[in-house]
């Protein structure tokens, strides 16, 4: 198989879509990260992948605490416009008017509104090929009462729970 046709067959895998967030001073700023996963339960750990080129990536080398925020199935738009525009030239929370909400233990503010908001403390890190493995602790969460689809992606397209 060419190498074309193998990134088509991992596309398959299905995607939970999230904001990664980071605050370093006064500065917050929100990614989009598709590359996410549970990989411990006690101790409770998350790994997201995220390229050294994004600029969410160094905030959280330095800060080591990052939220992640659960998208839900109506906020599209703002994963597309958090995973295609750059913090360094755009304040995203500003420009889509997100609400915020402090955190509970680390200084990443929670978005209102979403599925479930993760409070993570950097616990390693790891070099993964072209990206950086950030495996953090979660150590304060909410979640959204009631039911509430993600938002999840499949080979690039939305889809929904039936
Ligand atoms: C649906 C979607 C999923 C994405 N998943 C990831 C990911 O898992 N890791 C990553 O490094 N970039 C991912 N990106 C790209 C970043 O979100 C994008 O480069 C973003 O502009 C980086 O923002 P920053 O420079 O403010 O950190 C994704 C983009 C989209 C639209």
């Amino acid at each position: 198989m060419d190498s074309e046709s193998l990134t088509a067959a991992v596309r398959s895998l299905v995607w939970p879509v999230c904001l990664v967030g980071a605050k370093e001073n006064d500065k917050h700023n929100v990614m989009t990260v598709a590359w996410i996963s549970q990989v411990s339960h006690d101790p409770l750990l998350v790994m997201v992948s995220i390229a050294p080129g994004r600029f969410t990536h160094d905030m959280i080398a330095r800060t080591g605490e990052f939220m992640v925020s659960i998208l839900n199935a109506e906020q599209q738009e703002v994963s597309t416009f958090c995973g295609s525009r750059s913090g360094r030239d755009v304040d995203k929370i500003a420009h889509l008017n997100l609400k915020t909400e402090p955190a509970k233990i680390i200084k990443v503010p929670r978005l209102a509104g979403c599925v479930a908001n993760l409070e993570c403390r950097v616990v390693s890190r790891h070099t993964a090929g072209d990206h950086t493995l950030f495996i953090g602790e979660v150590v304060a969460a909410d979640v959204a009462a009631g039911e509430i689809q993600p938002l999840i992606m499949y080979r690039g397209k939305p889809v929904r729970f039936r």
